[in-house]
């Protein structure tokens, strides 16, 4: 406690002593305490007091360059026609005011120099990739600064116009330099089918203390082509169970780049070079295996579908009654002609019956 105390009261001796000073002090102002500077801009902070000191003043500027004075002005400007120095990044700079007796007084300024790339360069060994090779994208920056503020910002925008953003800070990349050079970053990706068509692009980012993070300079976007095997999707392997004359309907469909052929091998060794199967009306000799072949240079994939074809037992019971149902009729209509004329004609009568018979078994064994 009483430790704590005194340092309060030596504090507070602190603050008095430093408000009796301010009194002298408080007048002394500058323009800007912190500004940003784009490389070869002109600068003006002018530094001022209320009104002239009634005894001896000095006002001046303390910097590397163009350090003045004056003891007659109250206003004092420092200026730089074209800042081109980086230095003024690392040094400390303020304006003053000495009256005898008493602390010389300061306004510090936190000057801020960057420049923008001469250029920013996208490029990739390769255009085109196949699926599962490392993509290698190179960003050139030239001429960027200051070097140890600036981070490498990579964007991705896929084909939905997602966008993914990618910052690489200072030491992940090269650069060629002290304050203000060259920078070549490199971002690594796997060529995968969610690669195709997708555009780079990467940009210089300052990340200074008077903005947040400042853009400087961008490149042109760079749009990849990942080739990729195709991938059946439209169709699945499996059996299909069909009866007589139902249709078969067989679209085969796939994604791939470059965009997949199609090769169908059908039962009894035909082949087809379409992706779409249409039968009217099966017949037993449709029944069999389907394999649809989806290819392009990167690879193929395929899919079997079996398909069994029924015979039609409706039909052949309908078939059979109507067999019947002549035979039937064609009886009756003999026992009418037997009863209208004499009996002569009954043996030969009966051999027709046995015809008949015969006829709508041969009629079965074609079904
Ligand atoms: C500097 O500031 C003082 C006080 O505000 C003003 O009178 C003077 O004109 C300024 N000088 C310049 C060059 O802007
Ligand atoms: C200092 O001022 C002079 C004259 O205005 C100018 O030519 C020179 O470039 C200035 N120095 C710096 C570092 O800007
Ligand atoms: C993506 O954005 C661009 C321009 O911003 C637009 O022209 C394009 O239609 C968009 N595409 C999709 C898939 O939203
Ligand atoms: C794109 O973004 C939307 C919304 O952020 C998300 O729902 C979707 O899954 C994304 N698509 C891809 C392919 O990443
Ligand atoms: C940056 O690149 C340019 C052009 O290639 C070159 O003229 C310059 O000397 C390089 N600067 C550094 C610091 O390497
Ligand atoms: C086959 O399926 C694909 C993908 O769904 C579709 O684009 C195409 O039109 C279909 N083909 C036929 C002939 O229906
Ligand atoms: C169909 O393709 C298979 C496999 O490629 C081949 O063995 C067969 O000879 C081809 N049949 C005909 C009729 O071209």
């Amino acid at each position: 406690m009483t430790v704590c105390g005194m340092f309060m009261f030596v504090v507070m001796l602190g603050v008095y002593a430093e408000y009796t000073h301010t009194d002298v002090c408080s007048t002394l102002t500058v323009s800007h305490d912190s500004l940003l500077v784009e490389y070869g801009e002109p600068v003006k902070v002018n530094c001022s007091i209320s009104s002239k000191p009634s005894s001896h003043f000095f006002l001046g500027w303390e910097s590397q360059f163009n350090a003045s004075q004056t003891d007659s002005e109250t206003s004092l400007v420092w200026r730089a026609p074209s800042l081109t120095e980086w230095e003024v990044n690392r040094r400390e700079m303020f304006c003053y005011l000495s009256v005898p007796n008493t602390e010389q007084c300061k306004r510090k300024v936190r000057l801020n120099l960057y420049k923008r790339p001469d250029s920013v360069k996208i490029s990739s060994e390769s255009i085109v990739w196949s699926e599962g090779q490392m993509m290698k994208l190179k960003c050139e920056i030239e001429n960027v600064g200051p070097l140890q503020n600036l981070n490498v910002q990579w964007t991705r925008v896929d084909q939905n116009n997602n966008t993914t953003v990618t910052e690489m800070p200072y030491g992940s990349f090269r650069a060629f330099g002290e304050e203000c050079g060259n920078v070549t970053s490199t971002l690594t990706v796997s060529a995968s089918h969610d690669e195709d068509e997708v555009q780079y692009q990467c940009a210089g980012l300052l990340k200074l203390e008077q903005l947040q993070q400042l853009q400087v300079g961008s490149s042109e976007p760079l749009k990849l082509t990942v080739h990729y095997k195709p991938t059946i999707t439209q169709l699945s392997s499996g059996t299909i169970s069909l009866t007589q004359g139902d249709e078969l309907v067989l679209n085969c469909s796939a994604h791939g780049n470059p965009s997949p052929q199609y090769f169908w091998n059908l039962p009894g060794n035909k082949n087809l070079t379409t992706s779409f199967i249409f039968i009217n009306s099966v017949k037993s000799d449709d029944q069999g295996q389907y394999i649809c072949t989806a290819y392009n240079d990167e690879g193929s994939d395929s899919v079997t579908v079996v398909v069994n074809v029924a015979v039609d037992y409706k039909l052949i019971i309908i078939a059979v009654c109507a067999a019947v149902a002549m035979v039937l009729l064609a009886k009756l209509f003999c026992i009418c002609c037997r009863q209208a004329h004499t009996g002569n004609y009954i043996l030969k009568n009966l051999t027709s019956h046995r015809h008949d018979a015969i006829i709508a078994l041969s009629h079965m064994d074609q079904l």
